[in-house]
């Protein structure tokens, strides 16, 4: 999806955690939504991420996802350089397996909002997915897209077998 205009941008703060925001691009991919996807860390590369946000901003992207681990502040560095929604992974840790990066996404002051999704992969996808609903707020064939998807899991839990 590297080719079109990006309607979303994706950021994690390290390498170490692509694995899990890929789920998010897996999202976005299924419903060919255009996304950019960088490693950039708010406290080891802070200048460069301010330049991509604003580079991504000002090219007309829709919403940032941004997966973070640890002190977690990611997030909410970009929600205070842009005024485009900022959805907030966090990412699982080493020690505290994610709950510092719950913490640190979800509590943002108030004023600078983050949009906080559960730790590791369900956050990424449900991220993704939610990136989805808001573009399709103003497109019809991506609502109808998103409707069916819905469906499709209605259909899954109704036709699901318990084993004996
Ligand atoms: C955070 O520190 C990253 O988002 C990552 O979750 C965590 C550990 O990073 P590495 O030490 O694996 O690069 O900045």
């Amino acid at each position: 999806m590297a080719s079109r205009t990006p309607l979303v941008g994706i950021v994690v703060g390290s390498a170490s955690d692509w694995e899990m925001m890929r789920e998010a691009t897996k999202q976005l991919t299924d419903f060919s939504v255009p996304y950019e996807a960088k490693v950039l860390s708010a406290h080891r590369s802070p200048d460069a991420l301010a330049e991509w946000v604003e580079r991504l901003s000002a090219k007309g992207v829709r919403c940032f996802i941004a997966g973070a681990g640890g002190a977690a502040h990611l997030a909410g560095v970009i929600a205070a350089k842009t005024t485009v929604p900022v959805l907030g992974v966090p990412m699982p840790s080493k020690y505290l397996q994610g709950l510092d990066s719950l913490l640190a996404i979800v509590q943002m002051p108030k004023g600078i909002p983050v949009a906080t999704f559960a730790i590791g992969e369900a956050g990424a996808a449900n991220a993704g997915l939610f990136a989805v609903a808001m573009l399709a707020q103003g497109d019809a064939k991506l609502a109808e897209r998103l409707a069916q998807f819905r469906a499709s899991q209605a259909e899954a839990v109704k036709s699901a077998k318990l084993p004996d």
